[in-house]
């Protein structure tokens, strides 16, 4: 495992699949979730647009703003000591020519604090990746299912199209991607993918043949309402130990049990 001590590198991070390390990454959007991930020793943690659905309840990434991933970012860079933080490009920020994404991109570095940027694409922003990159701005790649697509697709359905998925993921490596996140496409495409590409492929409902793995926090602790997606797997049931302190805590207030001698200054 990488040493604890110092914060991962973006060479750091994209060494690790020659090393034959596993990648663990997680995302996290506020101080407290992020500090606690990072006493782990996780390799990532990414600030996702997930946190529109996630954090502010809503019906998708779309709405997310560059100052809320700058707001959110900020609060987990500061806390984070470890792992390489990586912040989400949210949808309309890299899309309206290089120069102004090259500003967003910088304005995310400047203002977080983070180590990389992350936006969602292949051969049809790989000009915007080489972009960043020679402007120095680190780029995560995100090719399958993108979220910020949502509306064009539909739904997040798995994407099985094999040659396109080859092609985005070669052009993000070609355009100077250090890693690509691979969502919901199938095992077998995922490890041709993983096997052709020289940088780190991260996978969420790619199968376990990726160089590394991601989740929503919030879905594998068990916080999220609701049945997970298949690709998750609840590590825990935050919700349910949550709920049942409140409810405890409720009790005690309504019985005059809470506070105690111990809680109570004379
Ligand atoms: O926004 C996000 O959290 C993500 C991960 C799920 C990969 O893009």
């Amino acid at each position: 495992m990488a040493s604890q001590s110092k914060q991962i590198t973006v060479p750091q991070f994209a060494a690790l699949k020659a090393s034959g390390e596993k990648i663990s990454m997680l995302t996290a959007y506020d101080a407290t979730m992020a500090a606690l991930l990072d006493t782990t020793g996780i390799e990532g943690i990414l600030v996702g647009d997930s946190l529109g659905m996630v954090v502010q309840g809503r019906a998708n990434t779309l709405p997310v703003t560059l100052g809320e991933m700058i707001y959110h970012g900020r609060m987990v860079a500061r806390a984070v000591r470890h792992a390489l933080v990586v912040v989400d490009m949210p949808f309309g920020s890299f899309h309206c020519g290089q120069n102004k994404a090259i500003a967003a991109g910088a304005k995310v570095l400047k203002r977080t604090g983070c180590g990389a940027v992350k936006l969602e694409g292949g051969v049809e922003q790989a000009g915007t990746i080489a972009a960043l990159v020679s402007a120095g701005i680190p780029v995560m790649a995100h090719c399958g299912l993108r979220p910020q697509n949502v509306l064009q697709l539909g739904g997040y359905q798995v994407q099985r199209d094999t040659e396109q998925l080859m092609a985005d993921a070669e052009s993000a490596q070609q355009a100077g991607a250090f890693a690509i996140v691979l969502e919901c496409i199938p095992e077998e495409i995922a490890c041709r993918i993983t096997e052709t590409l020289q940088i780190p492929t991260i996978g969420i409902g790619a199968g376990v043949g990726c160089d590394g793995q991601i989740l929503v926090v919030n879905d594998m602790i068990g916080l999220t309402p609701g049945r997970p997606p298949r690709h998750v797997r609840k590590f825990a049931d935050v919700r349910t130990t949550i709920g049942d302190a409140v409810t405890e805590y409720r009790d005690a207030v309504r019985q005059g049990t809470f506070p105690g001698a111990e809680q109570t200054f004379q």
